[in-house]
């Protein structure tokens, strides 16, 4: 385990949390409230959303940079890839250039197998996320047993960011990406979808009121949270809390209905 023992020489441990855009929010709010103490910076990489339709090659080489640039910015103790595109895609090179220790999401197919009743489930992520090989050995280690139908969906992505901008979205939009998780073979239908997509959280409401029938949702997040505590948990506890800082590579501005979701979360603009 790696030690974070001083690395940033203050009392609060600086965390920052990396994401192609806000997806990654959904795990920021659970990291958020398992260290309230720390210096949370958030990296959305929106200059190169989305990340699940690019070529593998590009978008490693992309991730390393961004993530330099990022570390020097901003010097965190840990760094949260809050991506399930980057992390399958660009831990190992992450791990292999940079010494700050990373936690990664990538889709929760063994607890999802291991709840699952009827032995049938899917993972919905991007088509980048749902056809990389790291998700198919995670398949074929921990989902023995069970069936597993990989959803690649193009669009759920950019839907969340246009939702949490304030834009409509309609529900055929969404009925239509998610459909093909529902499989009725056999006798059994699927009983479980792994959130493979940090993105995708932000729509679970919309996701429960259009499935065709009911399912759990798993979200890795407070397993992540979890983890990042554990990681921390030689770090005393500020005394002050420092108010988390939101940057993205565009540079632009967030509209209003933007800003003010962000608001929700903590940010101040
Ligand atoms: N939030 C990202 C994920 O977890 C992907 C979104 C994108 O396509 O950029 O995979």
């Amino acid at each position: 385990m790696p030690n974070l023992n001083n690395r940033s020489g203050s009392a609060a441990p600086a965390v920052l949390i990396f994401d192609s855009g806000v997806g990654g929010l959904t795990v920021f709010r659970e990291v958020i409230a398992a260290r309230p103490d720390a210096r949370f910076v958030y990296v959305a990489d929106d200059a190169g959303f989305p990340y699940g339709n690019q070529p593998p090659d590009a978008l490693i080489q992309r991730i390393v940079a961004v993530m330099g640039d990022a570390i020097a910015a901003h010097k965190p103790d840990l760094i949260v890839v809050a991506c399930n595109t980057a992390s399958t895609l660009a831990l190992a090179e992450l791990r292999k250039r940079y010494t700050v220790p990373f936690v990664g999401t990538v889709p929760a197919i063994k607890p999802a197998c291991a709840q699952s009743k009827s032995k049938r489930i899917a993972v919905l992520g991007t088509k980048a996320t749902v056809s990389l090989e790291y998700t198919h050995a995670l398949i074929r280690e921990f989902a023995a047993g069970c069936d597993v139908v990989p959803v690649g969906s193009p669009k759920l992505a950019s839907i969340a960011e246009l939702q949490l901008s304030g834009m409509p979205v309609a529900d055929g939009d969404i009925a239509a990406e998610i459909g093909p998780c529902f499989v009725d073979a056999d006798g059994r239908k699927t009983d479980t979808v792994v959130l493979a997509c940090t993105h995708y959280p932000l729509l679970t409401e919309r996701f429960r009121k259009l499935a065709p029938w009911p399912v759990d949702w798993i979200d890795p997040a407070p397993a992540i949270a979890r983890r990042v505590a554990d990681l921390l948990r030689d770090r005393e506890v500020a005394a002050d809390k420092v108010p988390p800082r939101i940057f993205f590579t565009s540079g632009r501005e967030p509209p209003p209905p933007l800003a003010a979701a962000l608001g929700h979360f903590g940010f101040s603009l």
